[in-house]
């Protein structure tokens, strides 16, 4: 069976998908994507992740191309095709290519004419998150030489996808990211350390994707079942030091860090409140 994906109003098989050479998402990442998980047919945090695309566009000054219900509706005719029962909606919406050529301009920065944005969205398989037992799941810390506008989920991941290829060479599942002495996120996830039973992450910012994950377990997870939380950045040296680290994203939930840089955290055979935090999670997406 093949995948199908879904452009600007048309369903495809993935095979036969085409955007134009010229949209400005392919030639200078101007555009940005949602990623939402589904969890045994079911959409997870919908309603946050669809405030987190329109909150995007916004900051890159794109229109959002269609409203609330036309936005579900297209979601609907996409997935009438999905059989898979965990999976992702992958959606990307990018400025586009200009309605017209006739000035034999095919390539310019500024965006000084007028577009046809470009909606495209599929959906890919992932496995569930219930039984998971991972037993080592390996990090490693790279500088983050990102721009400064991390908080925009942006289509340009060059560098995000750059120091995670590096991290698999090295056989480490993420590369935690370090600026100026301390850390934001991983490359597809937001951090967590705990030291002394409480818990600590980056406050919000432009140095870190507000992740929606990250804030159901802020909220859903640690709050509600009584943990402590503090929103402070930490150095590299004080997440080696931690008592344990888990990082959090759309489609691992919550994921304890077993060893970084190849050593072991520092209570790795006992993280017990990394365990527990992931269990209530599971059981509350279930
Ligand atoms: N990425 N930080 C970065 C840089 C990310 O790319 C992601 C997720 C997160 C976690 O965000 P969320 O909890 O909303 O998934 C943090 C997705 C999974 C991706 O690009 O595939």
């Amino acid at each position: 069976m093949i995948n199908k994906v879904y452009i600007n109003g048309d369903i495809y098989d993935a095979n036969d998908a085409k955007v134009s050479i010229f949209d400005r998402g392919y030639l200078f990442s101007d555009g940005v994507y949602e990623l939402i998980p589904y969890f045994d047919s079911k959409p997870f945090l919908m309603e946050e992740h669809y405030l987190r695309l329109q909150r995007s566009l916004e900051m890159i000054e794109l229109e959002n191309p269609y409203n609330k219900d036309k936005w579900f509706a297209n979601i609907e005719k996409l997935l009438k095709s999905c059989h898979f029962e965990n999976y992702y909606l992958y959606i990307q919406v990018t400025r586009g290519m200009p309605r017209n050529f006739d000035d034999n301009i095919l390539r310019e920065h500024a965006a000084t004419k007028d577009y046809q944005t470009c909606i495209s969205m599929f959906y890919s398989k992932i496995n569930s998150l219930k039984n998971k037992k991972t037993l080592s799941t390996k990090a490693i810390t790279m500088e983050d030489k990102r721009w400064m506008q991390c908080d925009i989920k942006s289509v340009s991941l060059l560098y995000n996808s750059y120091a995670k290829t590096i991290a698999h060479k090295k056989g480490a599942y993420e590369a935690i990211l370090v600026r100026d002495g301390y850390v934001t996120e991983g490359c597809s996830s937001n951090v967590f350390v705990i030291k002394d039973n409480i818990i600590y992450t980056s406050p919000e910012s432009n140095l870190i994707l507000p992740g929606v994950t990250r804030l159901f377990v802020i909220n859903d997870v640690i709050k509600d079942n009584g943990y402590n939380i503090r929103f402070e950045s930490f150095s590299e040296d004080e997440m080696l030091n931690a008592d344990e680290i888990f990082i959090t994203n759309s489609t691992q939930g919550i994921l304890p860090i077993t060893h970084v840089n190849d050593k072991l955290v520092k209570n790795n055979n006992n993280s017990k409140i990394s365990q527990k935090l992931q269990e209530i999670f599971i059981s509350k997406i279930s």
